[in-house]
């Protein structure tokens, strides 16, 4: 496995490898693996001839600098997991690397899609993530892309700067990791105190109480937030951001579902803030 800390030299290898008739895959993380990012290298592994996986703690996306320190970071380890997963390359840049002129001031507007949900609660957030990923396609040019549902709004953003960019790159979306009690795999789960891990897991057990509920024949989705909402406030470490149901192809919210949907939960244990989805049967 190559470690790669230039756009030059990914594009580079990405071409040559396309020249010679080779697939390229991609799969772009901010390091600090767990089981969920293993599952998207594997998926990009069995699916594709060259992996490579960018590993870039991206300060655009972070609006608080404390969040941005705070950051798990690990790369020795996170190198030694890409290799054991089969990856080719690990493309992990500097941010002089990604950003030489300082601070992009040519960047990708979300639109709606960006102000809504998470990114009404994260100001900046998705305008941070479409950007860097925006560079981050451009170092490995054609490829497919591997990104988790968990982050279900950031593949619906980056779904659509795909499509409204034109850019050449697939992307695929590949199903959310959880432990054993349902809790989404996560890098904050490790911030999470003993009672509030205890509590995480209501989020899943919401949206599975909305999704069961929907499975019943319910097809308003007030309902159905409520619902979400009543599971999520009655567990007394958690402070319910969102509950809602939205179109799985805009991430408009719906008031009743005719097609097919997703619910969307977020909610704050002390200083953790936690994002779960699950899609709805229509
Ligand atoms: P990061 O949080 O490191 O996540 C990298 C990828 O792993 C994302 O596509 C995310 O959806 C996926 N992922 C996280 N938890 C998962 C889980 N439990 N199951 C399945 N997949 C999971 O998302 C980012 O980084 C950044 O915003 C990035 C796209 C790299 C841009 O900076």
């Amino acid at each position: 496995m190559e470690v790669i800390r230039t756009v030059a030299e990914t594009l580079g290898l990405a071409e040559r490898a396309r020249a010679e008739g080779r697939t390229v895959g991609l799969v772009p993380t901010m390091g600090a693996f767990h089981a969920g990012h293993v599952s998207l290298m594997r998926r990009a592994r069995a699916e594709r001839d060259l992996v490579i996986v960018s590993l870039f703690v991206n300060p655009l996306q972070f609006g608080d600098p404390g969040d941005l320190a705070a950051y798990p970071r690990d790369e020795e380890a996170d190198l030694a997991v890409a290799e054991r997963e089969g990856a080719d390359v690990v493309f992990a840049p500097s941010v002089d690397e990604m950003f030489p002129v300082g601070e992009p001031q040519v960047a990708v507007d979300p639109g709606p899609l960006g102000e809504r949900l998470e990114g009404a609660a994260r100001p900046g957030h998705f305008r941070g993530v479409a950007t860097v990923v925006a560079t981050l396609f451009h170092a490995a040019g054609r490829c497919a892309a591997y990104f988790g549902e968990k982050d279900a709004q950031q593949l619906a953003v980056i779904r659509r700067m795909v499509r409204d960019l034109a850019f050449p790159v697939e992307i695929v979306a590949c199903p959310t990791l959880r432990e054993p009690d349902g809790l989404a795999l996560s890098s904050r789960n490790a911030g999470l105190a003993p009672e509030q891990r205890d509590a995480a897991p209501c989020l899943f057990l919401a949206l599975s109480e909305a999704a069961a509920t929907a499975r019943a024949g319910e097809r308003d989705a007030a309902t159905l937030v409520a619902i979400m909402a009543r599971e999520i406030g009655a567990t007394s470490p958690a402070r319910l951001d969102y509950a809602a149901v939205v179109d799985d192809e805009t991430f408009e919210e719906v008031r009743t579902i005719e097609r097919p949907a997703r619910a969307l939960v977020a909610a704050a244990f002390g200083e953790v803030r936690l994002i779960d989805n699950l899609q709805l049967p229509s």
